[in-house]
């Protein structure tokens, strides 16, 4: 017999229905709730609240799981490539040989874009946050790319699929090019995804860039760490604005937008900031801890702590791993890191980290990587957005073909003053100022 929960009001019995997840992840479903009780459910960030059901990715915060479509994210970033995992979120399965060859073959024919947007990079101030201008430049590609009415409807969504997949990849380039005044390097149909984008950033007529199947493979595991992340804020964003039923661009801007926050995306740069601020300070980081530490004090230790997770990040390990070996790959050697294993080996022997359960996240040891292969630091975010596209479609696509779907529209809980009467300009004699 199915089980249920009963919820008692004034002494009053509701029954509600438990909905059964995988591995032990069940939810009461209190879609009924406010009908049946005149009520709502109040839950400041949504910790204990289910928006949807999904079969993307599964996360096990107090074991420290991870699973794409339920493989483990340890044996794709083993032994998966970036553009295999997006295929694999987007479409729930691992692709054939043939299958690879084809959506390859598609992201590389849409990987150019329409020449009229380099001059929207020329207009914008010197100094512009390239999330900014990501987000803005992906919601324009709506204006160059509408839809084709003459292909069918599925058609037209996998090619604004591979349009969204390989042109973010390619504008986040060309931003870096123009803001640095530095040519414009288009994608060549010789490289793959990761290669392709390390050579438009860095290539020169002057000084060829030499692809290293090292880094090539580093950035495939950064990228295949960030894929997907279950409901969190971006992918929120994502489905929240996508229940409105806008266009896909318009969804993945709202997107890049909240994974801005320092935060969600931005802690990769904000740690690097952090570690740099104690390298400059002393290489101490226990002043830094006290701050973290204290209440009066909005500093927080970047890189530390997660919603969700309560034991080690299970992509921080592998970014851990991924540091070393691409550190000791390139011959070089990044004070940061020496301070960020400090840090690290501080704040787990700390009372107040431990009792938090506040562990390194995947953001901790990213940065470093992407310092090691010449990224610049107001990229970290754009790299991250890169990484968490094929998240975003696969929860869009997921949204929008789930038939229990509807506009996202929460409640809230009215506490505010009760009603009044307006009160004409004249007769209002308030002395404190309220803005
Ligand atoms: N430094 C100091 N204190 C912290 C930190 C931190 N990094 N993280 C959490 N805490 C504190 C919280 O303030 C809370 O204290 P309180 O109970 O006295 O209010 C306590 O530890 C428990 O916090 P949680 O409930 O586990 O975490 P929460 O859900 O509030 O926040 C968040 C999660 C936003 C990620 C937080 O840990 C944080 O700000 N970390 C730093 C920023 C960061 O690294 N963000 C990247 C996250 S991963 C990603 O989005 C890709």
């Amino acid at each position: 017999m199915a089980k249920t929960a009963t919820l008692t009001i004034d002494g009053k019995a509701y029954e509600f229905p438990i909905i059964k997840g995988t591995d032990g992840n069940d939810a009461i479903d209190i879609t009924g709730l406010r009908k049946k009780t005149g009520m709502i459910t109040l839950d400041y960030g949504f910790g204990n609240t289910g928006s949807c059901a999904s079969s993307i990715s599964f996360m096990d915060g107090e074991r420290g799981i991870l699973r794409y479509r339920g493989i483990p994210i340890e044996q794709l970033a083993e032994q998966s490539s970036f553009i295999e995992t997006s295929f694999l979120l987007i479409t729930g399965e691992l692709p054939t040989r043939e299958e690879l060859i084809g959506f390859s073959m598609m992201l590389n024919d849409h990987s150019l874009v329409h020449e009229d947007m380099r001059h929207f990079f020329e207009r914008y101030p010197k100094g512009a946050h390239p999330m900014g201008i990501l987000a803005s430049m992906v919601n324009a590609l709506r204006a160059f790319y509408p839809e084709l009415p003459q292909r069918s409807e599925h058609e037209e969504i996998r090619i604004t699929f591979a349009r969204l997949l390989s042109k973010l990849r390619t504008l986040a380039a060309m931003s870096f090019r123009i803001s640095g005044g530095l040519p414009v390097v288009y994608p060549s149909v010789h490289l793959s995804y990761c290669a392709n984008f390390l050579n438009m950033m860095f290539d020169s007529t002057v000084r060829p860039y030499v692809i290293d199947e090292d880094v090539v493979q580093a950035l495939n595991v950064f990228w295949i760490l960030h894929a997907d992340h279950e409901q969190n804020c971006s992918a929120s964003a994502v489905r929240l604005v996508g229940s409105a039923r806008v266009n896909l661009y318009a969804a993945i801007s709202a997107g890049i937008s909240a994974l801005w926050g320092p935060l969600h995306g931005g802690a990769n740069q904000a740690v690097v900031e952090m570690l740099q601020a104690m390298y400059d300070s002393g290489g101490d980081p226990a002043p830094f801890i006290a701050r973290a530490k204290d209440k009066k004090d909005p500093f927080r230790l970047m890189g530390f702590g997660h919603s969700i997770y309560k034991n080690y990040d299970p992509r921080g390990k592998i970014m851990k791993k991924m540091c070393d070996r691409v550190l000791t790959k390139l011959e070089r050697h990044d004070p940061l890191l020496d301070i960020a294993m400090k840090l690290e080996e501080v704040a787990l022997k700390d009372s107040y980290f431990i009792d938090n359960r506040l562990y390194p996240n995947v953001d901790f040891y990213s940065g470093i990587i992407l310092r090691a292969l010449g990224i610049p630091l107001d990229m970290f975010t754009v790299m991250f957005a890169i990484g968490r596209l094929p998240g975003w479609i696969s929860q869009w696509k997921e949204s929008t073909e789930d038939p229990r779907g509807k506009l996202h529209r929460p409640r809230q809980l009215y506490c505010g003053p009760p009603e009044r009467d307006y009160v004409p300009v004249e007769k209002r004699n308030r002395t404190t100022k309220v803005i």
